[in-house]
């Protein structure tokens, strides 16, 4: 029987993937290699599009977990996980909108959009793997 654990385990995973793929995603475009910079944000993008679909199956099916912690870790953890859902919601468009600037070639657009799709994409993927960490690891 699949749990709740194992499914936030699995969109922890997820959002590491999205964080990696964008990290060589990133670094391929700055050596100039537009092929590979394709298949990795295509791929990020992939691992984004599978952690939503799975973070949706488990909220419908277990609801949300309660953050334990007290103390001043409670407010650390309500900013992070504050910023992540608002930047979260912001940023899903603008990776569409940047997805298909890049495929349509509309370069000089993609750039501009992308230079704050990336850190905002980033943000969101890195606090998500640090808000599974803070509720189920410590
Ligand atoms: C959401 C996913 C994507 C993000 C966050 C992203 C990010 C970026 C960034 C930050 C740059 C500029 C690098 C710089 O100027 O320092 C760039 C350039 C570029 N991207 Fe993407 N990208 C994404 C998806 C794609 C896709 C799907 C394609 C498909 C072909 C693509 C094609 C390109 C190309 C060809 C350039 C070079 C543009 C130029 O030479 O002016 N990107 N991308």
């Amino acid at each position: 029987m699949i749990t709740g654990y194992a499914l936030a385990t699995l969109n922890a995973l997820l959002n590491s993937c999205a964080a990696l793929f964008m990290v060589l995603g990133y670094r391929a475009i700055k050596r100039k290699d537009k092929a590979r910079h394709k298949r990795m944000m295509l791929a990020a993008f992939t691992a984004s599009c599978l952690f939503l679909a799975s973070y949706l199956t488990r909220m419908v099916l277990f609801g949300d977990t309660r953050f334990e912690g007290q103390g001043a870790i409670r407010y650390v953890y309500f900013a992070i996980l504050i910023s992540h859902v608002l930047l979260a919601t912001a940023v899903a468009p603008m990776v569409i909108g940047t997805v298909v600037l890049g495929l349509r070639d509309r370069l000089a657009t993609h750039r501009k959009l992308a230079r704050w799709t990336f850190p905002i994409w980033a943000y969101v993927s890195v606090t998500g793997v640090v808000v599974y960490l803070m509720l189920y690891q410590l």
